[in-house]
């Protein structure tokens, strides 16, 4: 309690009422305590729209007109997620924050605020669980091969890590990286050479749900995909994956929880304002979304927050 301060001292009980309402009894932490400051002496009317639409009071189209101008003139994560709510710029602008321009103090906020560190750490626990399932087929594979499909990659950071770290003297696990982002792409291609893996990674611009490979994947991961999409979407989405998985495959696929909305609310108000939205799922429905979708749940696993689900799952019913 010691780093957290009350943000509105209301006895109205939580129960039954909308998120926003709740809001009220919401303590800010630390960062969006600073932020708030920072804006008061750079902008007192942004501060006063960012608290009162968090509180969910009215607030003037002239008000909210204003803070857009700010916001996507003030801050590259707000331009970015603006422009595409799903582009892996802002996933990695989270991981690689240090080489940010932090004069602005809503990205300085995105990097310190809870949710965001937990985008890196999320990064953290694939690139440690990843090479103990690429261990566990490598064991079941005769020639000890292995193919990874890395769906909706971003450049692919995680897994070309993964390879650059562990398996960079060997062509027996390789990758391929699918988005339908070419920037992405080519940033990926780039970061896998300077890593000295390029060899082993292909790179394909596409949409991964029409993908029609010549080779299934022994291990597929769809990381950052299934968070804005709701649960018949995603059971949708892991039915078409089972296809291009190989029939005792494996699939890693994450979703953020619901306690990174319990625990950080401001950061999704700011994200909603930009058009990031999310459907928080917690482990039980990841789990039936598995199970709907055909796959047996083997296990799962969280980055350091809890604030990201990895569900780990196999194909039980292969159509
Ligand atoms: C939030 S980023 C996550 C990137 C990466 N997986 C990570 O964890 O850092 C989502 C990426 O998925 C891509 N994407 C979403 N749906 C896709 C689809 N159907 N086909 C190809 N790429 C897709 C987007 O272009 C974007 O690069």
């Amino acid at each position: 309690m010691a780093n957290r301060v009350s943000f509105c001292q209301s006895s109205l009980s939580s129960k039954n009422k909308k998120p926003e309402k709740n809001r009220e009894n919401k303590e800010l932490s630390e960062e969006t305590l600073r932020l708030l400051k920072i804006l008061e002496k750079e902008n007192w009317e942004i501060k006063n729209f960012l608290v009162r639409s968090y509180k969910a009071l009215p607030v003037s189209p002239e008000s909210k007109k204003k803070f857009y101008d700010y916001f996507i003139s003030h801050s590259a994560f707000s331009v970015a997620t603006t422009a595409n709510p799903a582009t892996s710029i802002i996933t990695e602008l989270l991981y690689d924050g240090e080489k940010l321009n932090l004069s602005s103090p809503i990205d300085e906020y995105f990097l310190l605020s809870k949710a965001g560190r937990s985008i890196k750490e999320r990064l953290k626990v694939v690139k440690e669980e990843l090479p103990k399932v690429i261990e566990e087929y490598r064991q079941k594979r005769k020639d000890r091969k292995v193919l990874i499909g890395n769906l909706g990659s971003g450049p692919g950071r995680d897994v070309i890590e993964v390879l650059a770290a562990h398996y960079s003297n060997t062509s027996d696990v390789r990758a391929i990286h699918i988005d339908k982002d070419e920037f992405a792409l080519e940033r990926g291609k780039l970061m896998a050479q300077v890593k000295k893996v390029g060899h082993l990674i292909e790179f394909i611009k596409g949409n991964f749900l029409k993908y029609n490979p010549s080779k299934k994947f022994d291990i597929v991961l769809l990381i950052g995909i299934l968070c804005s999409l709701d649960f018949e979407t995603c059971v949708v989405i892991l039915k078409k994956v089972k296809k291009i998985l190989k029939k005792d495959g494996c699939l890693i696929a994450s979703n953020v929880s619901k306690k990174m909305f319990e625990e950080d609310p401001f950061t999704y108000h700011l994200m909603r304002l930009g058009k990031w939205k999310m459907v928080f799922k917690d482990e039980q429905e990841l789990k039936e979304i598995f199970r709907k979708a055909g796959y047996e749940v083997k296990r799962y696993f969280t980055d350091s927050y809890g604030f990201h689900i990895m569900c780990v799952g196999t194909p039980r019913s292969y159509f």
